[in-house]
């Protein structure tokens, strides 16, 4: 007589850095349906706007590789990176959503970014990460962008789900790969 205990499938945790200058733009667009797949199957999704947020470039003092290992707010500089840090060590999945700026990411993304280093420098804990490119774009030269991604990926030992540019149904059937 064995009961019918469903296995409920555990929510994932995803984390979106939106580089994008315009709230209602293309990049907003892929983000929208990726999210509305990707919630569609439970998993909580926060979403940080880098353009509404006061982010300092990363001065390379190497102040994170003195604090004490595994600290949460791992930079000493204080400003709205504390919130990405906090997010970041809960999240499963990172999400890099941006325009294609001159070939590559928006400049507000790639400070968030260089920001993450302080992380990798403090806590040599952080468990390995999904990750999701999502771009949008006025032209098809699009190789530096995903070289970039794909040598972030490797560096960081993490495991890319998908990249969609310029494809906002692939960036919604990225969001419902994600369970
Ligand atoms: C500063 C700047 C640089 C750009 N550089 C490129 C580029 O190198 N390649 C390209 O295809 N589009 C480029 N574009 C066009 C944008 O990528 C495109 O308009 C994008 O879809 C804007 O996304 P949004 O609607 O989310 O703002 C550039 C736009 C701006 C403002």
């Amino acid at each position: 007589m064995g009961a019918d205990i469903k296995e409920k499938t555990p929510v994932r945790k995803i984390m979106i850095l939106n580089g994008a200058g315009k709230k209602d733009g293309k990049t907003a667009e892929m983000i929208s349906a990726f999210s509305r797949a990707a919630e569609a199957n439970g998993n909580e999704i926060k979403e940080f706007q880098l353009i509404d947020m006061n982010i300092r470039d990363c001065l390379d003092c190497q102040e994170c590789s003195k604090k004490e290992p595994g600290s949460r707010n791992p930079c000493i500089q204080e400003d709205d990176m504390t919130k990405i840090y906090e997010a970041f060590f809960e999240a499963d999945v990172i999400v890099f959503a941006s325009p294609v700026y001159f070939w590559t990411l928006s400049g507000i993304l790639k400070t968030a970014v260089d920001r993450l280093y302080a992380v990798f420098r403090n806590n040599y804990e952080v468990r390995p990460k999904e990750c999701v490119l999502l771009m949008s774009s006025g032209g098809s030269d699009l190789k530096l962008t995903s070289e970039w991604y794909h040598g972030f990926e490797y560096w960081m030992d993490w495991k890319s789900i998908g990249e969609a540019i310029n494809d906002v149904s692939l960036a919604a059937q990225i969001g419902s790969m994600i369970r």
